[in-house]
């Protein structure tokens, strides 16, 4: 299986590329609208076809390029059938994996982060999307956001998995890039170490967030798949750069 690991620095979001060596298919965990470019000349550098966009929810930080994509490459639209999203052309189920050639992504429902958050088992990795960040897990503030489920989803579906299964998180704000179940079990602060769900509880209800500065405009925007407002303030330019809209186009 062919594997990047892509970085996007404004929200410090990481999207992932799974290429199926045999079939040249690819899809895209997590894309992001200012990544667009980037990507792109990453699959056709690797000479994959994009055949899915895949989210892991409905992101508050930044707009997917998942309708980007689309529209550029043809590629089809996943996403949680959960969000009930008109954009989505498959909606993920848990239990029906999601297969491009010889790649198979298995959907974990783990809502507490959103109420329809999924992760995806790939073979020795997981993408735990916010529900599991390293050392850290996504808030539970907005969103229909839960802490005791996300606690049931991190301790029992996602601390089920193997040990030595890796993680790989949709954030990190610490330039670290990968973790394992195991060391998420023993040393993540907020649900590591066999932490009570009454203590998991409290430390989210105490986190005192100020709430995320694009959400308002990111929120309507990912329900539509990736649709940048036409009224964004100067100061939030940087989260929604076209590629019709850039200094090259
Ligand atoms: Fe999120």
């Amino acid at each position: 299986m062919i594997f990047r690991q892509l970085f996007e620095p404004l929200s410090s979001t990481y999207t992932y590329l799974l290429g199926c060596e045999e079939t040249a298919q690819a899809l895209l965990i997590d894309p992001v609208i200012t990544s667009l470019e980037r990507d792109i000349a990453e699959l056709r550098r690797l000479g994959l076809t994009l055949v899915y966009s895949v989210e892991t929810h409905i992101h508050a930080d930044h707009i997917t390029a998942a309708l980007e994509l689309k529209q550029i490459l043809g590629s089809l639209i996943a996403g949680p059938a959960f969000d009930r999203l008109p954009c989505t052309d498959l909606g993920i189920e848990e239990g029906i994996p999601l297969r491009i050639g010889g790649i198979a992504l298995q959907p974990l429902h783990t809502p507490g982060h959103t109420d329809g958050h999924f992760a995806y088992l790939c073979r020795d990795r997981v993408f735990t999307g916010d529900a599991l960040l390293i050392d850290g897990c996504g808030r539970t503030d907005f969103q229909n956001g839960d802490a005791d489920a996300l606690y049931r989803s991190v301790t029992e579906k996602l601390f089920s998995l193997p040990d030595d299964c890796l993680v790989y998180p949709c954030h990190d704000y610490n330039n670290r890039r990968v973790s394992s179940i195991a060391q998420e079990k023993t040393r993540n602060p907020r649900l590591g170490n066999n932490r009570t769900r009454e203590e998991f509880r409290d430390i989210m209800a105490n986190l005192k967030l100020a709430p995320p500065k694009f959400i308002d405009y990111a929120v309507p925007g990912n329900r539509q798949c990736g649709v940048c407002p036409d009224d964004l303030p100067d100061n939030l330019q940087n989260y929604c750069r076209h590629m019709t809209q850039s200094p090259q186009g």
